[in-house]
C-alpha cells in the first residue's frame, strides 16, 4: 500500500524582479508503507525543497502530494545539522519533556519514564537526558534529533542529509539505527542524501534527481546494479563503498 503519493509536483521560490526559480520541476513518485526510500542527488538538485514541502515546510505550485490518512504530527523531519537543531541551553531532557508537554503527548508524571524509554531506543544511556547538546557528539546529537521526532509517535520519517555531517562509521551506526527503527515501528523512511553510498545499503527503493528532476528510479538494487542514466553513472564513479563499515557494526 502507498503511505505517500506525489504527482506532478513543481516547487517554485520567487525572485524579485524574475520569474520564479522552478527547484522542482513536477515530480512523481509513490512511497510505500513502511519502506525505506531514498531520493538522492547532487547538491542543488531540489532534495530539500522536495523534503520541505512533504513535510508542509515549503508550498507548492501545482501537482499534488498526499499521505495516506495521517494524524498531525505523523510526518516528521530529521535534519543534517543535529547538534545546530538543538537549544544550546537546554539538557536533552528538557528538550524532549518540552516536545512531551508542547504536544500534550504524555501526563507530567510518566514524562521522566518516556523520556528514558526514547533514549534508550535511539541506543542512548539514560543519564544523556542530564548533557547539554555540546557535551555529546554529532552522532548522539543526532540519535537525540531523533528521539525527538520518535517522541512525536509518527508514521513517517523524513531524514535529510542525516548522516552528512558524521564520520562515516558513525553514520553506519546512526543508518543501522534508522533501519532497526523502521522494522520496530513500523515506519516508513525516506533518506535523502546526496551520497550514493549512504543510501545504497539501507533503501528499498530510490529515485536519483537532476536539476529538479527525476532522471532514476527504481529497486536500490537494480539501480546500483545497472545504472541507466549518465548522471546516476556518474554519482556511482564517485562512491566509496560503506557497506563494509555497516555490516561490521551491530
Ligand atoms: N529559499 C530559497 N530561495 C531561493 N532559491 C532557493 C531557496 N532554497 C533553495 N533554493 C534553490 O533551489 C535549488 C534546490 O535547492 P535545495 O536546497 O532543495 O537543494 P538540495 O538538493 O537539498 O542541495 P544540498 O545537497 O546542497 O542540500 C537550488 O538551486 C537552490 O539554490
Ligand atoms: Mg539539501
Amino acid at each position: 500500500m502507498n503511505i505517500l503519493s506525489v504527482k506532478d509536483l513543481v516547487i517554485e521560490y520567487p525572485r524579485p524582479g524574475k520569474p520564479p526559480f522552478r527547484a522542482v520541476k513536477g515530480v512523481t513518485f509513490d512511497v510505500r508503507e513502511n519502506e525505506f526510500f531514498g531520493i538522492v542527488g547532487e547538491s542543488g538538485c531540489g532534495k530539500s525543497t522536495l523534503a520541505k514541502a512533504l513535510c508542509r515546510l515549503q508550498p507548492v505550485a501545482s501537482g499534488t502530494l498526499a499521505f495516506a490518512h495521517m494524524p498531525r504530527g505523523a510526518v516528521q523531519m530529521i535534519f543534517q545539522d543535529a547538534v545546530g537543531s538543538l537549544n544550546p541551553r537546554k539538557t536533552i531532557g528538557d528538550a524532549l519533556a518540552e516536545v512531551l508537554a508542547v504536544h500534550r503527548l504524555c501526563p507530567p508524571a510518566d514524562r521522566a519514564g518516556r523520556i528514558a524509554t526514547l533514549l534508550d531506543e535511539v541506543g542512548l544511556p539514560a543519564d544523556v537526558a542530564g548533557a547539554y547538546p555540546r557535551e555529546l557528539s554529532g552522532g548522539q546529537c543526532q540519535r537525540v534529533s531523533i528521539a525527538r521526532a520518535l517522541a512525536m509517535d509518527p508514521r513517517v520519517l523524513v531524514a535529510d542529509e542525516p548522516v552528512s555531517a558524521l564520520d562515516v562509521s558513525v553514520q553506519a551506526r546512526v543508518l543501522n539505527l534508522l533501519a532497526d527503527l523502521r522494522s520496530r515501528r513500523n515506519l516508513t523512511i525516506l533518506l535523502i542524501s546526496h551520497d550514493l553510498a549512504v543510501v545504497r545499503t539501507v533503501c528499498d527503493r530510490l529515485i536519483v534527481m537532476h536539476a529538479g528532476e527525476i532522471v532514476e528510479r527504481g529497486e536500490a538494487k537494480a539501480v546500483f546494479a545497472n545504472p541507466r542514466h549518465a548522471y546516476t553513472k556518474a554519482l556511482l564513479a564517485a562512491v566509496p563503498d560503506v557497506s563494509a563499515a555497516l555490516t561490521a557494526t551491530p
